[in-house]
């Protein structure tokens, strides 16, 4: 039995779906455990690329056990939209393959609402959130006023608190962010449909979870976002509003981190952000133009154009702490294939001091000078690679010197968006970490 969480190590778009989904072969039940639908997982298999927001990537492998945690904030018009699109495409046709935590929390009307209003009268300070709803669904979820599913199975319990929940954020809306407040009527009848069609997958996921693994099966935890969008140890406020960290999967998922086999972190070969806040490796260059190009650096749920950067060696350490990291799967290593020269952030530079982790807070980190070393790059396509030792001998080097400088081992080296362009180094659900 092997229970692996899988986990960003960057600001999120590090390529786990694709890794999530390689890995699924080996498991037996693929687990979302925190987010919502702000996460966009694209994976290529054949001649199809398939966007998924809410349904674990697992979805992909017919008889494979997706579970939605509750830890999960789930947008129910979503994750209809994202069923009905994967059953068109032939995916998605038995109904025992989705299973919904009662206790996950729904996304309402008002909270999208609330969060495009708060963003623009925040103006230039604004998070650049992805407008999806998910920090307004949290607050009211730590303010203990959430709707969860299992209110929505109960009508008349679910009139009550909608009608509880608007009394309050109609005059919030429309007072204290000149917005439009919501009819219950319109609400309540969109949302009963909504329970119509997904109640029968509603359930316990912690229990479901509990029996799986005592019956010897394999569970993969699909992360969401990454490290350092973390609502404690991301750089805050410049975050999303659940614990993208491994320890969320414990409590989004409703298991004991005694449970827990192996964290694998995935990180991209160099780094990338969408919306707000401190990037220090940031390069608003032709060389940054260039990664974004050639890595196809626009967000899979807001279509917005990456920030890029080179890789930084004390952003993945951090994580590597913070997650208990066992092994890194690094992406996108066929798209430093272009340069001449690569660099490597060993470490930053703040007012005459050196710093080897990431400075809170985030203004501190914002003014971090990046410290580089430069590499030789490769000049060589690797797509059709498939073993470490075939690799050009100065790509190597750089996945080795990552290994030295992050102390940790590299599992899986992604050359290619699609499944077979992968080089597997070590796979966890087979062999466990090495011994140091
Ligand atoms: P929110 O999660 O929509 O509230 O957005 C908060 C911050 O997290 C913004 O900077 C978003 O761009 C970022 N974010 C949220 N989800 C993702 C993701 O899946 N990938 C990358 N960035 C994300």
């Amino acid at each position: 039995m092997a229970n692996i969480i899988i986990i960003g190590m960057q600001w999120g778009d590090e390529g786990k779906g694709k890794i999530v989904d390689l890995l699924t072969e080996f498991a037996d039940v693929v687990v979302r455990f925190q987010g919502g639908n702000n996460a966009g997982h694209t994976v290529v298999v054949g001649q199809q690329t398939v966007i998924l927001h809410l349904i674990p990537s697992g979805a992909l492998y017919p008889e494979k056990k997706c579970l939605i945690g509750n830890g999960v904030v789930v947008d129910p018009q979503v994750l209809l939209g994202e069923m009905d699109e994967l059953q068109k495409r032939g995916y998605f046709k038995n109904d025992d393959q989705l299973l919904i935590s009662e206790d996950a929390h729904l996304i309402m009307p008002y909270h999208r609402r609330m969060d495009v209003a708060r963003e623009r009268m925040k103006g230039e300070g604004k998070i650049g959130t992805t407008g999806r709803g998910i920090g307004p669904a949290y607050e009211d979820k730590a303010a203990r006023e959430g709707i969860r599913f299992g209110d929505l199975l109960d009508e008349e319990a679910f009139r009550e608190k909608l009608k509880a929940n608007l009394s309050v954020k109609n005059p919030c809306l429309e007072t204290c962010l000149h917005d439009k407040g919501f009819d219950l009527e319109a609400i309540f009848q969109e949302y009963i449909g909504y329970a119509g069609r997904l109640k029968k997958y509603v359930g316990n996921t912690s229990v479901f979870i509990d029996r799986q693994m005592k019956q010897g099966r394999h569970i993969l935890f699909e992360g969401a976002q990454g490290t350092h969008l973390d609502v404690d140890h991301g750089t805050y406020p410049f975050v999303t509003s659940s614990n993208t960290v491994a320890g969320g999967a414990c409590t989004g998922a409703g298991i004991g981190p005694t449970k827990i086999s192996e964290v694998i972190g995935v990180s991209k070969a160099y780094t990338t952000r969408v919306g707000g806040g401190p990037f220090p490796t940031e390069l608003k260059d032709e060389v940054g133009e260039k990664l974004r190009e050639r890595g196809r650096e626009f967000g899979a749920t807001t279509g917005r154009p990456r920030r890029c950067g080179w890789v930084d060696i004390p952003l993945l350490k951090d994580a590597i702490r913070l997650n208990g990291l066992t092994g890194i799967a690094l992406t996108k290593m066929d798209v430093l294939s272009e340069f001449e020269t690569i660099r490597i952030c060993t470490s930053y530079r703040y007012q005459g001091q050196r710093y080897e982790e990431v400075p809170s807070p985030a203004k501190v980190l914002q003014e971090c000078q990046p410290v580089y070393e430069e590499i030789p790059g490769w000049k060589a396509e690797l797509k059709n690679i498939r073993n470490f030792e075939d690799l050009p001998p100065r790509a190597r080097d750089y996945v080795r010197h990552v290994e030295e400088l992050t102390d940790t081992e590299v599992i899986l080296v992604s050359v290619g968006e699609r499944r077979e362009e992968t080089i597997l180094r070590r796979n966890p659900f087979r062999h466990g970490p090495r011994k140091s």
